[in-house]
């Protein structure tokens, strides 16, 4: 669906000799009592001697701040060799030798953005100067740039008017040929493909992707990358038991799904179940919600979309880490053959669930995929879903809530904060459990009182019911950065994010590093 990322490359010639149509470099802000009015970084050193000292004068005299977020365009009339030379602002100079990662990647992003319509970029921007931090600073770059570059295709018949984006991005390295550069490079590739192909799927109409399109879709792309691939159909949703999910996808003409994609690689002696909730449409049932937003429930599948992503790049990545993804799909609307409030409904683990409003429909068809996922005894149970308004009210568009084992927590945290998708810990209160006792069934759906203290708690605590195994798990709820609503930002575009898809690589990068998984074991 998105028109194709840029091809990426490295290269270590001079940037002002490079033959590419535009050069990246990047600007750090000055103090207002500072003698010059801004700072190039590292990496745009020739550049400026091209320039004969005049580089930070002309620039500033464009206006360029170095302030995050800015792009100054430079056309260079002959004094390097490529005609456009783009200074993108990096914030204020480190402390460090580097800026943060995600300055980095961010940095790349809007620049990758801003040379839509242009061939080839060479980005020279700040690696060099810390050899332990240069591959993780070039990936970042590299990250930064596809994902900035990153288009929707879109449904607009007369073609968009968009500028196509970037085509090519190289990052100029010390060394090209270094080895830990090149292999970070590769991964930032297979990585951002994850992150486009949520992205695409979360940006689909969501008449166009429906409970068995989306199967359809993940099921031929596991069985072309050599996943294990099972889909549950409404038939053997009915067989197997599995009332939260056909509780909220009978209310549907497009009935629900529960997909199930394996890796399994010979030797592995891990086992990470990742679950995501995949509700292609939240109109809230009954308990319907407003017109004014409700378009954005189109992206209620986030969690499927990345689980799925993920386990493509991992076929690709190949981790010595088992990896099974259960998605369960479905199309919450209202019609003669909905759930309602006050249905009592027997889940997959034989639990009886009050219904009390049709709009928390995220929990009752994962609480049977979380369920589901223990029987085939994983070591690790992460579930990822937009499963509240909540989340975005304690937390906002940016910060995901991560609920479960602390330790386990504490590494999605970790994972987050490296990936630049942060999550912030939340508690499982007991008094918010009691406030879900119901009185006809063993849990009600929501606080009985229908009492929104502790929201997203409320479900972190309901799902953790269903979690029939003793094992280390975590519910990382993506309400608000899984959509970004607004105008592009960094590496985001308007529309779907791919939260948390990198966070997930990262976490299973983390947990296949040798002695991990028996820290992780011996913190709990
Ligand atoms: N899909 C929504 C949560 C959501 C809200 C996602 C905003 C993205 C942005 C979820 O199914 C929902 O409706 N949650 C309810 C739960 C309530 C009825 C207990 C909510 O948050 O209000
Ligand atoms: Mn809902
Ligand atoms: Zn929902």
């Amino acid at each position: 669906m998105s028109e194709s990322l840029p091809t990426l490359g490295l290269a270590d010639g001079d940037p002002a000799e490079q033959a590419v149509d535009a050069v990246v470099i990047g600007v750090y802000s000055q103090d207002a009592d500072a003698p010059a009015p801004l700072l190039l970084a590292s990496g745009a050193e020739s550049i400026a001697a091209a320039f004969e000292g005049r580089l930070v004068q002309t620039l500033a005299l464009l206006g360029a701040s170095g302030a995050a977020g800015e792009v100054t365009k430079l056309a260079t009339l002959g004094t390097i060799s490529a005609p456009l030379v783009v200074a993108v602002g990096l914030g204020p100079e480190p402390a460090g030798a580097l800026p943060a990662t995600d300055v980095l990647r961010r940095a790349a992003g809007v620049a990758a953005r801003a040379l839509a319509g242009t061939g080839t970029a060479l980005f020279a921007l700040p690696v060099a100067d810390d050899p332990e931090r240069e591959p993780e600073a070039v990936r970042a770059l590299a990250e930064g740039a596809l994902l900035g570059a990153y288009q929707f295709a879109g449904y607009k018949t007369k073609g968009n008017g968009r500028r196509p984006a970037l085509r090519s991005a190289t990052m100029h390295v010390p060394d090209a040929k270094d080895r830990a550069v090149k292999a970070e490079t590769k991964r930032a590739s297979t990585v951002v493909r994850a992150v486009a192909r949520t992205r695409d799927w979360v940006n689909t109409a969501p008449n166009e992707l429906r409970p068995p399109d989306f199967a359809d879709a993940v099921a031929a792309a596991g069985t072309a990358a050599g996943l294990s691939v099972e889909v549950l159909d409404e038939k053997a949703l009915k067989r197997g038991g599995y009332g939260g999910i056909l509780a909220v996808g009978m209310g549907s003409t497009a009935p629900p799904r529960l997909v199930r994609l394996a890796y399994a690689p010979r030797g592995a002696v891990q086992h990470l179940a990742l679950i995501g909730k995949g509700i292609t449409f939240d109109t809230g049932g009954y308990a319907v919600k407003p017109a004014s937003g409700m378009w954005e429930m189109k992206g209620d599948m986030a969690g499927a979309a990345a689980v799925a992503s993920v386990l493509l790049a991992v076929a690709a990545l190949k981790p010595k880490l088992a990896v099974t993804g259960y998605l369960p799909m479905a199309e919450n609307m209202i019609s003669g053959s909905a759930y309602r409030p006050g249905d009592v409904v027997t889940m997959y683990n034989g639990l009886k669930v009050e219904v009390l409003n049709p709009d928390a429909e995220g929990r009752m068809v994962l609480a049977d995929a979380m369920a589901r996922a223990c029987e085939d005894e994983p070591d690790y149970l992460l579930e990822t879903s937009t499963l509240t308004g909540g989340q975005v009210v304690a937390l906002g568009k940016r910060i995901a809530g991560v609920m479960g084992d602390e330790d386990f927590c504490q590494w999605v945290k970790e994972a987050g904060d490296a990936a630049g998708e942060p999550a912030w810990p939340m508690p499982l209160p007991d008094d918010v459990r009691k406030g879900m006792d119901s009185d006809v069934a063993d849990i009600s759906q929501t606080n009985a009182n229908m009492d929104r203290a502790g929201h997203m708690l409320q479900g972190g605590i309901f799902l953790s019911q269903f979690v029939t195994a003793d094992l280390p798990w975590a519910h990382l709820d993506i309400a608000g950065p899984s959509y970004h609503s607004g105008e592009p930002t960094g590496y985001w575009s308007k529309g779907g994010t791919g939260v948390p898809v990198r966070t997930v690589l990262e976490l299973i990068d983390r947990l296949t590093q040798p002695g991990s998984a028996a820290r992780l074991r011996r913190s709990l």
